[in-house]
């Protein structure tokens, strides 16, 4: 099986995720089979899954409950016929459910609702997200993964998302919403959302073994060493991406994906994390500096860690500077084992929806050694 196209790792499009390329080319170097890979930051789980893949043994934690039930699903694989069983018990339920209860629940919504989903598109949407159990059951949580991961995106270049108009990776403010749908006349468009989920199940999980499990807990990652007490010593490589400086807020942009996991309906800032993008910069810098600390007891003596990271007004070298003093503050003897890797990006998609919007323009790989 070629592990390059596998489509579950692209089950949720999240901001600033890595390709599984990237994770592949530093567990192939740095690992054998069985060793443990783990990821503090893990977002969509990229780490998680390609060191599965690979045979490897993988865990990983994000303070975001979007990133932490996407990882956790792929982490966590249940079998097909087990989720199409599944959707199809709910959409039952759903069918000799009490018509006027579903929409007096759509009617209860803000505005920004009604002009984003077709009416019975939302209906189905609300009665998943009263009905699954996403925290305690797998096969809940898989379905609803799949749910978080086709909400919002491109209506006019593709029908695999339930929105109107919308950028995949983050779901914009909904006052800024209802101008842009408001100005350039779009409304939603009818999606199937049962039938839909069952395609992508069977499209997400072809060519997968559902054999090797990993890992995946909703933690700070200044506190993954206790949340990780049985992985103590074991951690042979960390791959991972701590949120950019400046750059995103992971619980404001991820607003309607959090709504759909049990949030308000209305993007919230700070509830979740106030670390998500720290403005100052030497605030910043403690923040990685300590989520390095929390990962101090999980590493066995002779651990890599792989780092990318970006920024917003700071330029490369300092950021270079303030990277390599935050690990030597935790391992003094840290070493860079590869010539930092520097990369320019392009044109982000969000971007055609804000045009004013600079995003991040470069982003940077440190290997590092820690003994
Ligand atoms: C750059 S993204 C990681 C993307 C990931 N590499 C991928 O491929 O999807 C940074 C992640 O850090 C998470 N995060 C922010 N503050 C955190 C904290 N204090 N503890 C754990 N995770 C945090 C965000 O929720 C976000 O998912």
């Amino acid at each position: 099986m070629n592990a390059r196209r596998l489509p579950l790792h692209a089950i949720c499009p999240y901001f600033a995720m890595f390709p599984e390329s990237f994770v592949r080319e530093y567990v192939e170097a740095y690992t054998n089979t069985g060793d443990l890979v783990f990821d503090p930051f893990c977002g969509r789980g990229t780490t998680i899954l390609e060191s599965l893949l690979l045979g490897r043994n993988a865990a990983g934690s994000d303070i975001n409950p979007v990133a932490y039930c996407v990882s956790r699903a792929k982490a966590e694989r249940p079998k097909l016929n087990s989720i199409i069983s599944r959707l199809r018990e709910v959409e039952k339920i759903y069918q000799n459910s009490v018509i006027v209860q579903n929409e007096k629940y759509r009617l209860l919504l803000p505005p920004f609702f009604r002009r984003a989903f077709y009416h019975t598109t939302l209906k189905e949407l609300l009665f998943l997200r009263h009905t699954l159990d996403w925290k305690n059951n797998k096969i809940d949580r898989f379905i609803a993964a799949l749910v978080i991961g086709s909400l919002h995106g491109e209506m006019g270049r593709s029908t695999a998302y339930f929105s109107n108009q919308m950028p995949r990776t983050i779901c914009l403010k909904p006052n800024y919403s209802l101008q842009y749908w408001g100005k350039h006349e779009l409304f939603p468009k009818k999606r199937r959302v049962f039938a839909m989920l069952q395609q992508k199940a069977e499209y997400r999980l072809m060519d997968i073994q559902a054999n090797s499990k990993g890992m995946v807990r909703l933690a700070d990652s200044r506190k993954v060493s206790s949340v990780f007490r049985s992985q103590w010593g074991k951690v042979e490589l960390v791959i991972t991406s701590p949120p950019y400086l400046n750059v995103t807020r992971y619980e404001e942009d991820q607003w309607l994906r959090l709504w759909f996991l049990g949030g308000p309906p209305y993007p919230t800032y700070g509830k979740i994390s106030r670390d998500d993008r720290y403005e100052v910069a030497n605030k910043y810098w403690k923040f990685i500096e300590d989520s390095w600390a929390g990962l101090v007891p999980l590493l066995k003596e002779n651990a890599k860690i792989i780092v990318r990271l970006g920024a917003i007004g700071l330029n490369e070298e300092e950021m270079t500077i303030q990277f390599i003093k935050s690990v030597k503050n935790v391992f003094p003897k840290a070493r860079l084992i590869q010539k930092p890797k520097y990369t320019e990006i392009v044109r982000r998609q969000a971007q055609s929806f804000l045009p004013s919007s600079k995003g991040c323009l470069y982003e940077i790989d440190y290997v590092l050694s820690v003994c």
